[in-house]
């Protein structure tokens, strides 16, 4: 695919405006990624794009940029926050730029003091919006807080200036100025403070006792700003919708029509997108306690055996697929044969049926607010994460598409291949271009 040109320094300079980066997770795709299929569709300014997976809001941005106005959903507080403040460009920069001096002058001399006042009782409830109390303890009691903020991922120093600057946002007004003031701090926690490495899932990396909290956070502000001013010089940007809710209902968010659809779904691979956001779930208050977490992924698809749930039954919807039903036996006949027994080995074969079921779900509410013609990009990756038994995500995508609802199938674009870890076989990533008829 060419990489979409706008031909005019002005707009090239525009175009390289990183809003991308304000905030970004180990799952983002690449912004010219969606260029090209905007390009490749040809979407122009009177259609409307929809990412039901909207995730950091790659998607949106990118049209935005463009004039076409978008609507994107995610199930996850976190990404839907980020996408929401990545898309609210009408910021008054005279008023940005005086609540952030204030903002770094209140900060830096308590940040700048507080080595002096080592060593501490450090206390988790300021992470915690009001006045919560649950994890009011002390750091020996971590064992207990696991579920929340697991074990090292943050360390005594560095956590307690990124409270200094929390408790200091929580102060200001409750705007569009503030949220970006709290996106910013929760990108700097995760890439500057905390002791987490992510390839692509989220470990312990390098223990960092202390970190440049006021600097790293100075230094996002500031280009955040510097982006804010090359944005808006955009004229008629596109409007911009962000809904947190379940893509699997969306028609009760979204109405259309929905010209185009590019997104990238989950697949079936066992990532747990809530442990990827823990630290920015408890950050942005989204989650104080452990039933909240079990809450937000319920509202997700069925990727991982982490979010499976008795009453689970999406499966119901591809019960008549063979090929699905056949991998969930495979899975099934190699767990058996193998004697594996965790609660988790158990649950594998349900992910292929209930991620699928889930999948089917969203097709069918798509074809609801998508008028014939329509098109949809799915990027996906195959998958064998489970026994290494293969699961050809886009493939069986497609047939469920084509063979139960009103679609049929474009093309199948190769977008890369990785090599899994596991069977130091390659994988396959697509990304399948389907039409509603
Ligand atoms: C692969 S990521 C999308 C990444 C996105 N393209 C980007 O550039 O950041 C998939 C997203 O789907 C979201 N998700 C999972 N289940 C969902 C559901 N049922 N409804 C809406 N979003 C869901 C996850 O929270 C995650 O943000």
């Amino acid at each position: 695919m060419s990489h979409r040109r706008r031909g005019n320094s002005t707009i090239q300079q525009l175009e390289d405006a990183t809003v991308h980066g304000w905030y970004r997770f180990v799952l983002s795709y690449p912004d010219h990624l969606v260029s090209e299929l905007i390009d490749k569709f040809d979407v122009r300014r009177k259609h409307t794009v929809l990412d039901p997976f909207v995730g950091t809001g790659t998607t949106l941005v990118e049209c935005k940029k463009s004039g076409i106005n978008s609507v994107g959903i995610d199930a996850n507080p976190v990404t839907a926050f980020a996408s929401k403040v990545k898309t609210t460009w009408d910021i008054d920069l005279t008023e940005f730029d005086r609540r952030r001096h204030e903002l770094l002058e209140s900060i830096q001399e308590p940040i700048r003091s507080i080595g002096t006042q080592y060593p501490f009782q450090l206390s988790f409830d300021d992470l915690l919006p009001h006045g919560k109390v649950l994890l009011e303890q002390s750091v020996d009691d971590y064992e207990s807080l696991k579920l929340l903020l697991p074990k090292n991922w943050l360390s005594e120093m560095p956590l307690r200036k990124t409270l200094i600057v929390k408790r200091a946002i929580d102060e200001l007004p409750d705007d569009a100025i503030t949220d970006i003031f709290r996106l910013a701090l929760s990108a700097v926690v995760v890439a500057d403070v905390s002791n987490l490495g992510f390839g692509p899932e989220v470990y312990v990396a390098k223990r960092r006792e202390d970190a440049d909290v006021y600097g790293a956070y100075a230094e996002k502000l500031r280009r955040i700003r510097q982006d804010l001013a090359t944005i808006q010089q955009i004229p008629n940007p596109g409007t911009t919708t962000v809904y947190y809710g379940d893509a699997r209902r969306l028609t009760t968010l979204v109405e259309g029509p929905i010209d185009y659809v590019i997104t990238s779904p989950p697949y079936p691979n066992e990532k747990d997108y809530t442990r990827i956001t823990r630290l920015e779930l408890i950050l942005l208050g989204f989650i104080t306690e452990k039933s909240d977490l079990r809450q937000v992924k319920k509202e997700m698809l069925r990727s991982h055996t982490r979010n499976i749930y008795v009453a689970d039954n999406d499966s119901v919807h591809v019960a008549d697929v063979p090929e699905i039903q056949e991998i969930a036996q495979e899975i099934e006949r190699r767990r058996i044969e193998r004697g594996a027994t965790s609660g988790f080995e158990r649950l594998y074969h349900r992910v292929a049926t209930e991620y699928f079921g889930g999948m089917y779900r969203v097709l069918e509410q798509l074809q609801q607010v998508m008028p014939p013609g329509g098109k949809l990009a799915l990027v996906v990756g195959d998958q064998m994460s489970y026994f290494r038994v293969p699961i050809h995500t886009a493939r069986l995508l497609s047939l469920i598409a084509c063979r139960m609802l009103h679609y049929t199938e474009v093309e199948t674009i190769v977008w890369r291949a990785r090599r899994a870890t596991a069977t130091r076989m390659d994988i396959e990533e697509h990304i399948l271009i389907l039409e509603r008829q």
